[in-house]
């Protein structure tokens, strides 16, 4: 990569708008390969120049890949009025650019992946793609072998919505059971709506694995971290799933 604008890398590596890298050039706080820059619209390659901010090298990060463990109670989008935001969550991050690859609910909590990677965030959420997604649920009331045999099937769970055959996995029944959910759709709302779909409510939700990466277990709620390598291989060639009980 060459021909950068330098504002634009400074702002892409969270220093600042391109104002105020406008400003920072006025007050000659960045520097180029040691020489003071003198116009924000200066042309960098930022993976051989050295470019510093107040004599701190800004190191060029093309892409980043977090795992969060998303707490309840924050949004998952990139900017919002009311509510902290997963990306708020991400402190330290080299981006400006970031963003949640696909949505929890805001009471929903666990694995995110959060990047700046828009051609893998839109392959891992392509319906085409099938990419396993599992749930950990708390639902209301028992669960029974034919609420299985439904997810199986494939539940209505809106007026002209039937989910593609799903797995669920009874870990406790009684007034209160829990399960895991395995699907690989992502409508708004979808596990608690296939359950509403069956006359049950979902009273806690958690996602604890996405393309066959496990959340880690050492993230305690709203923390994060870098993707390992072969998480990233792996994220990168999700396996396909497709739920075929009567082969498994
Ligand atoms: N299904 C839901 O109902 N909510 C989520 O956040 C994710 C899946």
């Amino acid at each position: 990569m060459s021909n950068m604008r330098i504002d634009k890398f400074l702002s892409e590596m969270n220093i600042g708008s391109r104002r105020e890298i406008k400003e920072y050039t006025k007050a000659g706080r960045i520097t180029l390969n040691n020489e003071v820059v003198k116009k924000s619209d200066m042309k960098i390659n930022p993976e051989t120049d050295c470019i510093c901010f107040d004599g701190k090298e800004v190191v060029y990060a093309a892409f980043e890949y977090y795992m969060l463990n998303k707490p309840a109670g924050v949004v998952s989008a990139t900017e919002d009025s009311l509510h902290q935001t997963v990306i708020d969550l991400i402190k330290d991050s080299k981006r400006a650019d970031l963003f949640p690859v696909g949505r929890l609910d805001k009471d929903t909590e666990g694995l995110l992946f959060i990047t700046n990677d828009g051609e893998l965030a839109h392959r891992l959420l392509s319906p085409t793609k099938h990419v396993a997604k599992t749930y950990f649920a708390r639902v209301k009331g028992t669960i029974t072998n034919e609420d299985v045999e439904k997810f199986h099937a494939g539940v209505q769970f809106d007026r002209e919505l039937v989910a593609k055959p799903a797995e669920l996995e009874i870990l406790s029944s009684g007034d209160i059971s829990e399960v895991y959910v395995t699907l690989a759709e992502g409508k708004f709302h979808q596990v608690k709506k296939m359950f509403l779909a069956l006359g049950k409510e979902v009273v806690f939700l958690k996602r604890v694995k996405m393309a066959g990466i496990p959340l880690d277990e050492h993230l305690k709620s709203g923390e994060y971290r870098l993707l390992t390598e072969d998480e990233l291989n792996q994220l990168k060639n999700p396996p396909l799933w497709i739920w075929r009980p009567e082969i498994s």
